[in-house]
């Protein structure tokens, strides 16, 4: 219990370019895990957060795996979930939010809320999860702070709670008020802010004095914020109605030793998490933990399958025999160290708000339940995600026609991509649904090269899914210009061309029950 306690699990939340990468190395840096930062960011080299993060487990030797970055941070241990963000944004970025127990929302200051930040808000929205909200870039120009905080409320519906406000607009950072305790917080700059930037304070009027106008406002500002209720409170922060806010700038350090303290102090610890009959698995229960993302190829000499567990409950110890919930069959840990680097106490054990990385295991697919002891426990699978590209899948080779069905199912269980079928196009050519058009690519290199099994793709003109409620309306969907299909779990999907088609189709069939899919925005 003692070291759940001590965990922060959680993710950022962005739009590509927001800043993530740097923010990680800020914080890495803040946490002392690395001594400089800008070795990994820069643009050669940048490719995609996920080999950003593997080259600095190899510079650094740190521990990090492909999914999680773990460091100790004020007595507390910090576990920094990768969503990958960039060209390969797909299914396994919202997968990996509920593993985490809160999310920071990064924010360009000069583009505030955009696409891929909305979508990912709203899987934070559906699962609950509170969201710390972080403006970054404020040492550039770009938008009015207090229009960047109405954005947040009207846009997304979360009520905006600066901890911090700016001392001077964007591209003229001077420091920030903390409006906790009312002081300036100034930042040094360190050259290329390859170093943590040294904080000072100054009381109120002593920063009236240095700062005039600019404090002046900054204080007004703050002033006006309390007036409209955005003052810091707990208890909707937890309720995912209001959201922290911070400002900073993760290329120059500045704010970031303030995030990591609000993180430790404010954001939730690991909770007890419902299993499939809604009872809580309680934190000091034997062991147990759920799937939440399945990566194959990591290491190019071996044809691995690393599964990357989230912790529930009880103490993880390396070489323990769990069981498989899915199957009732044991699964062996010895392998989980692989992954892990090099720090030998993380691989050890683990604790509650933990990931570990299981190494071959090919009997695991992503939402699958380990435990120990007595009783058995199972926890819910992940929600699939609104999908925006649907293409049939053939095999060009009739004669693999075993490893077609093989691979395609294999591909499915892992959640490569999704896996749609209905009576009218049968088995031999099923749907492949995907959040993003990468997830093809990588479901045609596998079936190819894994499989051997060739195949085909022939895109469909859909964009839009909705959850049919009543299987029995499938006739009224079922037309020319859109389709039912059943995921592998007998959900009906509708699949529209576009929100037009959609909503014509309403028009007529007023009585249509059509329900949307976490991520639809
Ligand atoms: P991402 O992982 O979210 O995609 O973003 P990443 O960290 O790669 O940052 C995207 C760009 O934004 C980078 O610039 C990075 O330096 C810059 N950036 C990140 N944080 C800040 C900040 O606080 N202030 C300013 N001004 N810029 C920031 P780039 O031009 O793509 O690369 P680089 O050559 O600067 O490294």
């Amino acid at each position: 219990m003692r070291e759940a306690r001590r965990r922060r699990t959680f993710a950022v939340i962005s739009h590509p370019d927001a800043g993530k990468s740097t923010l990680t190395e800020a914080l890495a840096l803040h946490a002392k895990v690395i001594a400089e930062a800008g070795a990994v960011h820069g643009k050669a080299g940048r490719r995609g957060v996920v080999s950003d993060w593997l080259e600095m487990e190899r510079a650094r030797g740190i521990s990090i795996t492909s999914a999680a970055l773990q460091f100790a941070y004020d007595d507390c241990v910090i576990n920094l979930l990768d969503t990958p963000g960039h060209a390969d944004f797909s299914e396994d970025t919202y997968r990996v939010l509920s593993a985490v127990d809160s999310a920071v929302m990064l924010l360009d200051a000069a583009k505030g809320l955009e696409q891929q930040t909305l979508k990912l808000f709203d899987v934070c929205r559906h699962r609950g999860i509170p969201v710390l909200t972080f403006i970054n870039k404020w040492d550039r120009p770009g938008r009015d702070a207090l229009e960047l905080c109405d954005e947040i409320e009207q846009r997304i519906g979360l009520r905006p709670m600066p901890l911090t406000w700016p001392v001077g607009e964007s591209g003229r950072f001077r420091g920030v008020l903390d409006r906790s305790t009312g002081e300036f917080v100034g930042y040094e700059r360190t050259a290329g802010g390859a170093t943590v930037a040294a904080e000072y304070r100054l009381a109120a009027q002593q920063a009236h004095d240095e700062f005039g106008p600019d404090w002046r406002r900054a204080v007004e500002e703050s002033e006006l914020l309390s007036a409209a209720g955005g003052d810091f409170e707990h208890a909707p922060f937890f309720d995912a109605t209001a959201t922290p806010v911070l400002f900073g700038s993760a290329v120059r350090n500045f704010g970031i030793g303030h995030l990591l303290q609000q993180l430790v102090a404010l954001a939730p610890r690991p909770a007890p998490r419902p299993d499939v009959r809604g009872e809580q698995r309680a934190l000091d229960a034997p062991f147990s933990a759920f799937v939440f993302k399945v990566q194959t190829g990591m290491d190019p000499a071996h044809r691995d399958r690393v599964a990357f567990a989230r912790v529930c409950s009880g103490t993880f110890e390396r070489g323990m025999v769990a069981t498989h919930a899915a199957t009732g069959k044991p699964f062996a840990t010895k392998y989980a160290q692989q992954v892990f680097g090099q720090q030998r106490d993380t691989l050890e054990r683990a604790y509650p708000g933990d990931v570990v990385g299981l190494v071959n295991a090919s009997a695991l697919g992503v939402g699958d339940t380990l435990y120990s002891g007595k009783p058995a426990v199972e926890f819910p699978g992940i929600p699939s995600f609104a999908p925006e590209h649907f293409a049939v899948v053939r095999t060009t080779d009739p004669g693999r026609s075993k490893q077609f069905r093989r691979g395609i199912e294999q591909l499915s269980q892992e959640g490569v991509v999704q896996v749609l079928r209905s009576d009218k196009r049968g088995e031999a050519a099923p749907v492949l649904a995907a959040v993003g058009p990468m997830q093809f690519d990588v479901a045609v290199h596998r079936m190819e090269n894994e499989f051997r099994a060739p195949v085909r793709l022939e895109q469909l003109p859909y964009r839009v899914a909705r959850i049919l409620a009543d299987a029995g309306q499938r006739v009224v969907v079922d037309t020319r210009t859109s389709e039912v299909l059943h995921r592998p779990d007998g959900t009906p999907l509708a699949l529209f061309a576009d929100d037009m088609a959609l909503r014509s189709l309403l028009r007529r069939y007023p009585e249509l029950e059509l329900r949307p899919v976490v991520g639809s925005g």
